[in-house]
């Protein structure tokens, strides 16, 4: 890969999944502009941080423009793509422990901001850029696991609307090879979010074994391995504008 041909924007890039991805597309040679709220985890030159919260939706138009629209237009990259990747597990709790400004935020991390950033991408790019977009999924996007009705539902609808974003791309003419958007989910990694799911009380967490179980009888992957079908997807000719996979171990 040449590094002045291809761009990635990776949200989520301080831990797990995503701290893992935005290392290897750096050593891939891909150029790579990454978010989270702390600050970077990794340093290299191809790599540039915004330190930012997904979830003031108020303020990503203007922190999107200032930070990475730069970089987008100051050369004519043969591929540009976005990895949504930065979520909330959610609140763990009963559906009747359901707290509405908590529905907000987990909404606006998980769903909204990354359909915002789908939608900037698309007007963004030229039609000779190939676009590759990858929304970081879970089985919880079509399985209902008790505790987790906030996040499944949001990662529904991330699933839902980079579907319509394949639709829409097919609708203007765009070859799947130019443009093609892959909804990936990881599996069970071994990462905070699952740190979280574990330390959260049985009482109030009714997944809470679940979770346990995973941890127990060794079933957590590393987000070393799960990244390997997305950086095949983001560096293929895609023959559909839309896909989908869930990991499985060789
Ligand atoms: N681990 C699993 O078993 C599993 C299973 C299925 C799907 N997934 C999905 O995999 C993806 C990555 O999760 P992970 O397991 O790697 O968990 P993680 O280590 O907790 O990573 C989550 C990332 O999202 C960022 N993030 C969270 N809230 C944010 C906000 N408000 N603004 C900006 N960035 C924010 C975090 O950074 P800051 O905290 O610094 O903001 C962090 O970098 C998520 O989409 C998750 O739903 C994970």
């Amino acid at each position: 890969m040449n590094e002045k041909q291809h761009l990635a924007f990776v949200t989520g890039t301080s831990s797990g999944i995503g701290l893992s991805m935005a290392q290897s597309l750096v050593q891939n040679q891909w150029r790579v502009c990454g978010l989270s709220r702390r600050p970077a985890a990794l340093e290299a030159e191809r790599y540039t941080h915004l330190q930012i919260d997904l979830a003031d939706l108020e303020n990503l138009p203007a922190q999107i423009l200032e930070n990475w629209q730069d970089i987008l237009i100051q050369q004519p990259w043969h591929t540009v793509a976005l990895v949504n990747n930065a979520a909330l597990i959610g609140a763990l709790r009963w559906m009747h422990q359901t707290d509405a400004s908590h529905l907000g935020r987990i909404f606006a991390i998980n769903a909204a901001a990354p359909a915002y950033l789908m939608g900037w991408l698309a007007k963004s790019t030229e039609s000779s850029q190939n676009i590759r977009v990858v929304n970081i999924s879970s089985g919880a996007a079509h399985t209902p696991f008790p505790g987790l009705g906030d996040y499944s539902a949001t990662k529904a609808a991330l699933r839902l609307s980079g579907q319509t974003l394949a639709k829409e791309f097919e609708l203007e003419g765009r070859t799947a090879d130019q443009a093609a958007v892959f909804s990936y989910e990881p599996g069970v990694v071994d990462t905070e979010m699952q740190d979280q799911a574990r330390a959260t009380s049985a009482e109030d967490f009714p997944a809470h074994h679940t979770f346990v179980d995973f941890h127990e009888k060794g079933i957590l992957v590393s987000p070393d391995m799960v990244i390997k079908d997305v950086l095949a997807f983001l560096e293929s000719q895609p023959e559909a504008h839309f896909c989908e996979s869930r990991f499985q171990k060789e």
